[in-house]
């Protein structure tokens, strides 16, 4: 088990840049990637990928493209962009799995596979021997509007199990740095934040304090 500091992803997900700036630009010092979210990437599509890594190219960048379909197109129209992640869904087929690694495997990018609300993981050997590097575990959006901050049983369970097979595990679903506590012992290696940064009224603030927080709670 990797029980390493993680790595903190901000999330972007505003309809126009500007707005992703006013949180991106006082919030970047304390973030490890950048992820343009899949609202800003149909809202101000690849643009959007190219700007931000023109600002930031020494952060790695993820396009939250979320690919189902055409992984070779998708992919290679976001790496082209600057980014060196990308999404893919869970419900995509092995085909396009392989496809997009093997795109990302020439552009020395990496995939990211987001699993569905039920926190599926029947395909992640699948999906680790297409060359998957990491698997995202998202809190449900019917806990997260129940008002619950509580880690279901089931999602600790495939956090450890795609540790175990090899993935960094990202964690994402309205994360705050408050709850992460309930965590520490479970091997995450990445964790996403978005509103807690973007919305927050001081983002420099509520990105560096979510960084002191996962240093604390996995030193
Ligand atoms: C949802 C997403 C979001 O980008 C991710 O959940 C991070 O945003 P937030 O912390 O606001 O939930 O891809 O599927
Ligand atoms: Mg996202």
């Amino acid at each position: 088990m990797t029980t390493a500091t993680p790595r903190l992803q901000i999330a972007l997900d505003t309809f126009t840049l500007d707005d992703a700036y006013r949180a991106l630009q006082p919030a970047a010092a304390s973030v490890d990637i950048i992820e343009v979210g899949t609202i800003l990437c149909l809202s101000e599509g690849m643009r959007a990928v190219r700007e931000i890594h023109a600002l930031f190219p020494e952060k790695d960048l993820l396009a939250d493209v979320r690919i189902a379909e055409a992984g070779s197109i998708i992919s290679r129209l976001a790496f082209d962009s600057g980014a060196n992640l990308v999404s893919v869904v869970a419900g995509a087929s092995l085909t396009t799995v392989g496809q997009v690694c093997k795109v990302a495997e020439e552009y020395g990018a990496e995939v990211q596979i987001e699993l569905d609300e039920a926190n599926r993981t029947d395909a992640a050997v699948h999906w680790r021997a297409a060359g998957v590097k990491h698997v995202i575990v998202h809190r449900s959006r019917d806990a997260e509007a129940a008002g619950s901050l509580r880690w279901k049983r089931s999602d600790i369970d495939s956090i450890r199990l795609l540790d175990q097979l090899g993935f960094t595990v990202t964690i994402t679903g309205g994360i705050t740095a408050s709850e992460l506590p309930q965590l520490s012992t479970e091997p995450v290696g990445i964790v996403i934040a978005g509103r807690s940064i973007v919305q927050a009224a001081d983002p420099a603030k509520a990105a560096a304090d979510f960084r002191t927080a996962l240093g604390a709670v996995w030193p």
